[in-house]
């Protein structure tokens, strides 16, 4: 069959993710057919800087051949085999070990699924067995933020804030409660960002004691809100944060889907924070995308309960890959053996944020904001004024399409732009991918003049 025939089967009988269908059969799709380094290239031959390390997720960038021999190798000893009814494969004994050296603290008791929303619909499920284990079965409330994105099943797509996911399907499933997220050019302008900060922590505690503290199971947030639109949280935010779940013995999940494995110039987005999670979910960069995997990081305190609950009446045929998991070895390797979470921490970070930082100068800008190697741009009618443009969404989605023009791949938000490069990209690669979103950004302020 020609591509051709194939792009016009897919577009007719492949419902896409986050896609209108029907605007697709008009656009057509985009087929890409191989990565290497920071970029990827269509079928037609187009190339691009991918600013967005596919869907968050490439640390390491495309083509890595530790990684395939590395599946290549599992595949050849052993494809499949689960680790239900007592049995292990070696690759994920030794993630386990290896997982358990970096998290924090005593985050080293681990559940395996395929994606993040799935790790999310598990820590559902597990707090509240919890708390029924703890003789607190009315502890069924799980608290999240409007604009937090959590996944697609249902319980994830509950947990995240999304009015339009919401609308599909009959979301949220009860006892499923959304806050004010910390986003001060939304919902802070004119006020101090620090107080703020502290307004937006007070909102869980208002919501906690609205429902009755002895009905909240947990918070579930990510460190820096990513598909939200790269919300980065004032200082004040976190701290207030985990004190208040403290206080109140409500269980605080960090979803480090996007913030881990480095992202945010630190392993894990909660170390950046300050944040000590009783448990973490994570997927993405654990095997930079190139197989499914995902996990969550139970503390001592969670584990201890469910080890002694009896029959965990939980898991997935692929809980565990031993292909993903051998692939999640070898991508850890590569991230430790190259430093990419130092660097993203350190100068090519600072780099980064510096270049980012330089388009505030565009009369489209209203804001930029980031850290390590995730930020997001905030376009506004006036910029600094920060006046949102009507329809909302046409000048992102116009600056996006621009971007691809200009062979870059970022992601239209709302009125807004995300740029979260794998972690490999070099300072002349930075360079670059700030020069096509400069030029990109010029040409969208020519045409809406
Ligand atoms: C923070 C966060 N949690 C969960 C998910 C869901 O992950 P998946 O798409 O692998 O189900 C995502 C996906 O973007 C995410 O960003």
């Amino acid at each position: 069959m020609s591509r051709d025939a194939l792009r016009k089967t897919d577009v007719q009988h492949h419902l896409h993710p986050f896609v209108d269908p029907m605007k697709l059969a008009e656009g057509g799709v985009r087929m890409m057919v191989r990565g290497d380094g920071v970029f990827v290239e269509d079928a037609e031959g187009n190339r691009f800087l991918d600013g967005m390390a596919g869907l968050w997720c490439v640390q390491v960038g495309y083509g890595r051949r530790e990684l395939i021999e590395a599946a290549r190798r599992q595949l050849e000893t052993l494809p499949y085999y689960n680790t239900f009814f007592g049995t292990t494969t070696e690759p994920v004994a030794a993630l386990v070990e290896t997982l358990g050296a970096r998290t924090p603290g005593d985050l080293n008791t681990f559940l395996f699924a395929n994606s993040g929303s799935e790790a999310v619909d598990s820590a559902v499920r597990l707090v509240r067995h919890y708390w029924s284990l703890e003789g607190r079965p009315e502890r069924r409330a799980i608290i999240g933020r409007r604009f937090g994105y959590h996944g697609s099943t249902v319980a994830a797509a509950s947990v995240g804030g999304f009015e339009k996911m919401h609308a599909q399907g009959g979301l949220p499933l009860p006892d499923f409660h959304h806050i004010l997220p910390p986003y001060p050019f939304e919902s802070g302008r004119g006020e101090e960002p620090e107080a703020f900060g502290l307004r937006a922590a007070a909102a869980l505690e208002e919501k906690i004691l609205e429902l009755g503290a002895e009905n909240v199971a947990a918070f579930f947030a990510e460190p820096v809100m990513g598909a939200g639109g790269v919300i980065v949280p004032p200082d004040s935010y976190w701290p207030a944060v985990q004190e208040i779940c403290r206080r109140h013995d409500v269980l605080l999940l960090a979803d480090e889907v996007i913030c881990g494995f480095g992202r945010t110039g630190r392993d894990w987005g909660c170390q950046t924070y300050g944040i000590e999670p009783d448990l973490m979910t994570m997927a993405k960069g654990l095997t930079s995308g190139y197989l499914p995997l995902s996990a969550l990081a139970l503390g001592g305190r969670m584990a201890e309960v469910l080890r002694r609950g009896g029959v965990l009446q939980h898991g997935f045929t692929y809980s565990g890959h031993p292909v993903s998991a051998a692939v999640a070895l070898a991508n850890l390797a590569v991230i430790d053996d190259e430093k990419l979470v130092a660097r993203a921490g350190g100068a090519q970070g600072a780099h980064f944020q510096r270049g980012i930082r330089s388009l505030a100068a565009s009369p489209l800008v209203g804001e930029t904001r980031g850290v390590g190697l995730i930020a997001g741009i905030e376009l506004a009618r006036d910029g600094a004024a920060g006046t949102r443009f009507e329809p909302a969404g046409h000048a992102a989605s116009r600056a996006f399409a621009l971007c691809l023009e200009e062979g870059l791949i970022v992601r239209a938000i709302r009125e807004g732009l995300a740029i979260c490069p794998p972690l490999t990209i070099t300072e002349d690669e930075i360079d670059t991918l700030v020069e096509r979103l400069g030029r990109a950004l010029g040409r969208l302020e020519r045409e809406l003049r």
